[in-house]
């Protein structure tokens, strides 16, 4: 089968298309054929050697894809030659907190990810796939989709009339705001550009800052959250951003730490987490239980989608991952299965 790996050294030029054995399922386990796959900043860390530098090669990049189950191990109950799944992101995280395991288990590094025509899962590490959605839809909710669901609904716990705060329009960064709309939420998004800003009100952002005119684009925040503050900042910036998303949050509001796009050392006003008892909640993706819950809410609110900014050819990953990286994209960039 065709897979591709970084192989040697990390660098999109150590991005090769390989051939592997076609993997068969042991007890428990099933065989998907991919089908679509996305790709997510993680990705591009990933393959560059700046997410874990000490990673083992050769490894499969990528972690969210969607397939349809071709073979069963002895002993699988959960699924059914023929069903569309998705493996999740941390193969062995299925519910409450995140533990070591969780961090060494998730795919595209440390265990080999998506962007291969077969991949085998244990049938406890895979969610069957909502109906309505198309592969390329689906393929971009095992990370980017699951930690939204995890920042808004199981720790942001937001609820109608709150107002959230998203920062960029990347992948996470929609899917939140979509989400935040759906429970009910007022949401003010940021961007780097007017273009995409428009974009976002189209999807129905209430506010828009453009956050490369607007130094002080957390106050401003704040002042249209009534000067009270808004509840909920998703945080993808990290230490460049920190300091205005701790001026937009209303007293005992949360940050919700996701990204470091821009830095990840920081030398933030402490002052203004403890004397206004911010929450600031560090997020890793979700578990199976936030995938199903989250694909409950798509399945029951249709018009739900996640944002496919443009597909790309299996045997073209490095030009998709150059795309992500150029920032141009509004939403997922997805490539799919060969
Ligand atoms: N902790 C977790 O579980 C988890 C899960 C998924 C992702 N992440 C992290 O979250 C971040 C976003 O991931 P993603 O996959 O959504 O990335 P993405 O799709 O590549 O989105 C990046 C977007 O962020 C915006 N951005 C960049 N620098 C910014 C800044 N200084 N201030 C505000 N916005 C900025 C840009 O939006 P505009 O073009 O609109 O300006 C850019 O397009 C990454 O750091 C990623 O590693 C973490």
């Amino acid at each position: 089968m065709r897979a591709w790996e970084i192989q040697g050294s990390f660098g999109l030029d150590h991005l090769r298309l390989t051939d592997r054995p076609e993997p068969r399922p042991g007890p428990g386990q099933l065989t998907v054929r991919l089908t679509a796959a996305s790709i997510n900043y993680r990705d591009l860390l990933m393959v560059r050697g700046i997410y874990n530098p000490r990673q083992k090669l050769p490894l499969v990049p990528c972690s969210d894809g969607v397939g349809v189950v071709v073979e069963l191990g002895p002993g699988v109950r959960r699924f059914a030659v023929g069903d569309r799944v998705s493996p999740i992101f941390s193969q062995s995280w299925l519910e409450g907190p995140p533990d070591r395991r969780a961090e060494r288990t998730t795919l595209g590094g440390p265990l080999d990810g998506v962007m291969q025509e077969y991949l085998v899962v244990h049938e406890d590490s895979a969610v069957a796939v909502p109906e309505h959605l198309s592969d390329d839809e689906a393929a971009c909710l095992p990370c980017a989709g699951v930690t939204a669901w995890r920042t808004v609904v199981t720790e942001g716990r937001v609820t109608a009339g709150d107002t959230v705060l998203t920062l960029g329009t990347g992948g996470v960064s929609l899917l939140a705001m979509q989400l935040a709309r759906l429970q009910g939420a007022r949401v003010i998004i940021t961007s780097s550009s007017d273009d995409k800003l428009t974009r976002a009100s189209e999807l129905g952002a209430h506010h828009t800052i453009n956050y490369r005119q607007v130094e002080r684009w957390g106050k401003q925040a704040a002042r249209i959250a009534g000067d009270r503050g808004v509840d909920l900042v998703v945080e993808v910036g990290g230490a460049g951003t920190l300091d205005e998303s701790l001026r937009a949050v209303r007293v005992g509001g949360t940050v919700a730490l996701i990204g470091v796009l821009a830095g990840a050392r920081s030398d933030v006003a402490l002052t203004r987490i403890l004397m206004h008892s911010v929450r600031v909640q560090g997020i890793f993706v979700g578990n199976r239980a936030d995938f199903e819950a989250l694909n409950r809410a798509l399945s029951l609110h249709t018009d739900v989608r996640p944002i496919v900014d443009r597909v790309f050819d299996f045997a073209t990953l490095p030009k998709a991952l150059r795309y992500l990286a150029s920032g141009q994209h509004f939403g997922k960039v997805v490539v799919r299965a060969p």
